[in-house]
């Protein structure tokens, strides 16, 4: 479904060239489960950036179901990100004054929809996340568990073909941290695809494989888990 070949990333610091993500390849097939574990600075956020069309490459090729999506301009990028990527960031980046359904709604403004469907998909999403209840609340009055399940259904309204979550758990205690991890396990079976990061294995180890970037490259992952469990 998705490959990356030879991708590059070179960032300009203090005037020097510094290398961010050096030939990167990776295959996903549809309805893989991929985390992404490595080190602070080790170039995580960026190549998820770069999946998620937010972030462009120095060099290298990006495919997404046999579309070249370099090549799309970008509008063209603006509207296969809208469309088929779903995203979910570790600080939420919610609309804070806005109720739940208004932030789960706001993909939908960029897409034809008409009233009926585009409420028959907002309370989809927000069961799926298990919100329901929380329609009409201002995300404000939510805690960080209840606004990262607001972030997903977000993430999920337009029934995206790529789910990425980067450190999705990151600013969540142990309890909202395991709710959000069965949402995307849950989200994996019903058939999303989904590259999530996380430094924490606990939370990488609910992909169905683990690939570590160190310093902008992927190393071996062969590093065992605690007490021997099998990846
Ligand atoms: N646009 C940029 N300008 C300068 N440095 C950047 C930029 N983007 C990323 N970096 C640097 O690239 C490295 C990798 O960053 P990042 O992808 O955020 O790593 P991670 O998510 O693994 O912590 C860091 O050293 C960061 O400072
Ligand atoms: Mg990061």
């Amino acid at each position: 479904m998705i490959e990356l070949r030879n991708l590059s990333k070179v960032v300009q610091e203090a005037g020097r060239e510094l290398p961010v993500l050096r030939s990167v390849d990776l295959s996903i097939q549809a309805g893989d489960f991929v985390s992404i574990m490595g080190p602070s600075g080790s170039g995580k956020s960026t190549l998820m950036n770069i999946l998620g069309l937010l972030d462009e490459p120095t060099s290298g090729e990006y495919w997404f179901e046999g579309t070249n999506v370099r090549k799309l301009s970008g509008s063209k990028q603006a509207a296969f990100r809208n469309e088929r990527i779903g995203f979910v960031f570790q600080a939420f980046m919610l609309i804070p004054r806005l109720s739940v359904k208004d932030n789960v709604e706001v993909p939908l403004l960029y897409t034809y929809c008409p009233r009926k469907e585009r409420k028959r998909r907002i309370e989809t999403a927000l069961e799926q996340v298990g919100l329901l209840h929380k329609l009409n609340e201002p995300v404000v009055h939510l805690s960080g568990g209840q606004k990262q399940k607001v972030a997903i259904a977000r993430s999920i309204i337009n029934d995206p073909d790529l789910l990425l979550a980067d450190e999705p758990s990151g600013n969540l205690d142990a309890e909202s941290k395991e709710d959000i991890l069965r949402i995307f396990t849950s989200l994996n079976r019903m058939g999303k695809t989904i590259v999530l990061v996380s430094h924490d294995r606990e939370v990488a180890e609910i992909g169905k494989r683990i690939l570590t970037l160190r310093n902008g490259e992927w190393t071996e992952t062969s590093d065992p888990a605690p007490m021997g469990v099998a990846l």
